[in-house]
């Protein structure tokens, strides 16, 4: 019913989520860093759970880039202990409720355990229908444009055979890779090297919140205004097309 109200075809819809400022969220509170990753982690659940409930089609979440790794080993090692434990805790979840899980990005870089806990996660929920959840741990999408170049090494390949080898580079699966709305939480205004190519009319959406406070309702609010918008794809508008 809500979701009727709130977006037509949600289940098409591929939302994409920058996940910034848990490390300000802390620092506010006068807390470690590692305080705000953790919030962080609840605030995931929290989303997932309604973008599971509102129908929509595929949620993508940017939880570490190929340039965190440049950040305090103490951080980056507490992140993936958290991408772990995440994994463990909501595997089964995920599967009773009809989420595919599928992690993108690089896997070579992550510990052996944390890759055993990818692969089970997404044999698990592999049946999913529900909502397509993808997370993007050790994600860069330079790398994953590289990658996709490197596969078609063919001067002839067309935009979609090219666009199908970024989605399969990056593991990314489903009908289409295209974003359709792209969230950044936590004030900043840019896309550090994520989805460049998927979002190339996606409809962009800052919020200053940070992303430990950000709540279903943020999301409903991203979603009512992503369907006030009207998307063009560089046509004129239907009521100029005459
Ligand atoms: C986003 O929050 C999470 C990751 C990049 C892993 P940050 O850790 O970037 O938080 P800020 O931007 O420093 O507040
Ligand atoms: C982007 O946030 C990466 C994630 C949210 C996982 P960053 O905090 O790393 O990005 P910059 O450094 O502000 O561009
Ligand atoms: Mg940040």
């Amino acid at each position: 019913m809500m979701q009727r109200a709130l977006i037509s075809q949600p289940r098409s819809l591929h939302t994409a989520i920058i996940m910034d400022g848990n490390g300000r969220w802390a620092a506010a509170r006068g807390l470690p860093r590692g305080y705000g990753h953790k919030a962080g982690g609840d605030a995931v659940r929290r989303v997932v759970q309604a973008a599971a409930e509102l129908g929509l089609g595929t949620l993508t979440l940017y939880a570490f880039s190929g340039d965190n790794w440049q950040r305090p080993e103490r951080e980056v090692s507490s992140l993936m202990r958290l991408f772990h434990s995440y994994l463990l805790s909501e595997t089964e979840k995920c599967a009773s409720h009809g989420i595919k899980l599928n992690v993108i990005g690089r896997r070579d870089r992550l510990s052996p355990p944390l890759i055993e806990a990818v692969r089970r996660a997404e044999v698990i929920t592999s049946r999913g229908s529900a909502l397509q959840l993808n997370i993007a741990i050790d994600y860069s999408s330079r790398d994953s444009i590289i990658n996709a170049a490197r596969l078609i090494a063919d001067a002839s390949f067309s935009r979609e055979a090219f666009s199908r080898a970024v989605a399969d580079a990056m593991n990314l699966k489903g009908p289409s890779s295209d974003v359709d709305l792209l969230i950044r939480t936590g004030g900043e205004q840019r896309l550090s090297d994520f989805m460049l190519w998927e979002s190339a009319y996606a409809e962009l959406y800052f919020t200053d919140k940070m992303w430990p406070d950000f709540e279903r309702a943020d999301l409903e609010i991203a979603l009512r205004s992503f369907q006030a918008r009207e998307r063009r794809f560089g046509r004129l508008p239907e009521a100029a097309a005459i």
